[in-house]
């Protein structure tokens, strides 16, 4: 029976896992995905690469890798029925509900029952991180009214996922930034979703059901949703110079109001994916003009220094993203989806690495109800 005294909310500083998988020092800002700084695989890597070093536990050699590509390359294109699900799908519905359902959905296409053969688990790893920009992207053309594109195997994966929501390449500028992007957001420890997934894949659910378990808790506001509101809010606030007019009148109405894209459990400086993040920014716009909504958040982060930094709430990885997305044309609610296709690299190394010595998670409850209640009759009842 575990004591009051036991209880962290939010579980905070409990250790849920042991993992190899990622590195956090949040008072440093170090992020290290098996042993190597972020920042140096969003500049030197791609991300297919990043997943195989997440999954596998070391960087691929050269012909790993190429095989990898082409196994990944081979499992893009999902089954027609997939797409009619798709197509049935609510146009005003959030993008990330459309992928919830379909990822749950295309495990029903290619059966993984039982986590047991390590050879079906790894199909079923590479279909999921393949077949992710193909449901995100076809949800989004769907939606427009605009046919499903068929994956491109002669492009890469961010150029493929670019190629499926546009209908046409990414300039190789885009192209590494959409790729940068996709590796600063596979993994981050033991986060809400990276959690969902292993608890999840605890109960020996299939890889499918437990990826579709992370997307919904990646979706909150708290947490992957939140890129969508920082950019909601800079278009809100409407310009750097009403900035601290805005905050002051929410703090007037709210004193708890919580900015979007700052604070973090972990870290208590700037996390180091958003700094990759504004370099990406700042060498997008160097050689156009600065779009109002990056203007407006360099402001706001100013202000919010000076109010929440001596707490430690500084930028997270959604202060800038959106900023970014937004300026190669991705729609504000498919954002967060983009957070998953990168995402579910980081879900599936934990998804792996769970399975070996696995045990269900149960934990405990402190219980606040009542004992020993009488079953009154619903005649009897007032
Ligand atoms: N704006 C203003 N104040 C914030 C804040 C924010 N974004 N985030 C945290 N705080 C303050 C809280 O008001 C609280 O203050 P108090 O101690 O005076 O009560 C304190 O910091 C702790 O906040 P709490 O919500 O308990 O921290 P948490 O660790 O449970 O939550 C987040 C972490 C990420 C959920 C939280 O910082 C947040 O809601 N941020 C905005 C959403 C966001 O950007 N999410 C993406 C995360 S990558």
């Amino acid at each position: 029976m575990s004591n009051e005294s036991e209880y962290k909310p939010g579980l905070e500083d409990v250790p849920a896992a042991k993992s190899a998988v990622s590195f956090l020092d949040g008072k440093k800002a170090v992020l290290e995905y098996r042993g190597i700084p972020v920042e140096v695989l969003a500049r030197e890597s791609s991300f297919e690469e990043v997943s195989w070093l997440l999954i596998k536990g070391s960087l691929p050699t050269q012909k790993e890798l190429a095989n990898f590509d082409r196994d990944l390359r081979q499992r893009r294109s999902i089954h027609f029925r997939l797409k009619d699900i798709i197509r049935c799908m609510p146009g005003d519905g959030h993008p990330m509900d459309a992928l919830h359902a379909s990822v749950a959905a295309l495990g029903m296409f290619y059966p993984c029952h039982t986590v047991t053969d390590p050879v079906k688990n790894w199909d079923a790893t590479m279909r999921l991180i393949a077949a992710l920009p193909t449901v995100v992207a076809a949800f989004a053309r769907t939606r427009r009214g605009e046919e499903i594109l068929e994956p491109r195997a002669d492009l890469d994966h961010a150029g493929n996922f670019y190629y499926l929501l546009f209908g046409k390449e990414p300039s190789p500028a885009i192209r590494k930034v959409l790729d940068a992007c996709l590796i600063l957001h596979a993994e981050h420890t033991m986060n809400a979703s990276t959690f969902t997934a292993r608890v999840t894949g605890s109960t020996l659910a299939n890889p499918y059901q437990t990826m579709a378990s992370a997307i919904g808790s990646l979706s909150g506001p708290l947490h992957g949703g939140a890129n969508e509101e920082a950019l909601r809010q800079f278009d809100e606030i409407g310009g750097p110079e009403k900035v601290k007019p805005w905050l002051d009148a929410k703090l007037a109405a709210n004193p708890k109001y919580k900015v979007m894209g700052i604070g973090h459990r972990v870290y208590k400086v700037k996390d180091a994916r958003a700094t990759v993040l504004q370099e990406i920014a700042e060498h997008m716009f160097a050689e156009s003009s600065r779009p109002k909504s990056y203007e407006t958040a360099l402001e706001l982060e100013k202000l919010c220094a000076t109010i929440y930094g001596p707490k430690g709430i500084y930028p997270n990885v959604d202060f800038f993203s959106g900023v970014v997305y937004s300026a190669i044309g991705i729609p504000t609610d498919v954002f967060t989806p983009i957070f998953a296709i990168a995402r579910v690299a980081g879900w599936l190394a934990h998804w792996n690495e769970q399975l070996v010595g696995n045990r269900i998670f149960r934990p405990e409850q402190i219980f606040t109800g009542k004992n020993d209640q009488k079953y009154i009759p619903l005649e009897q009842r007032p």
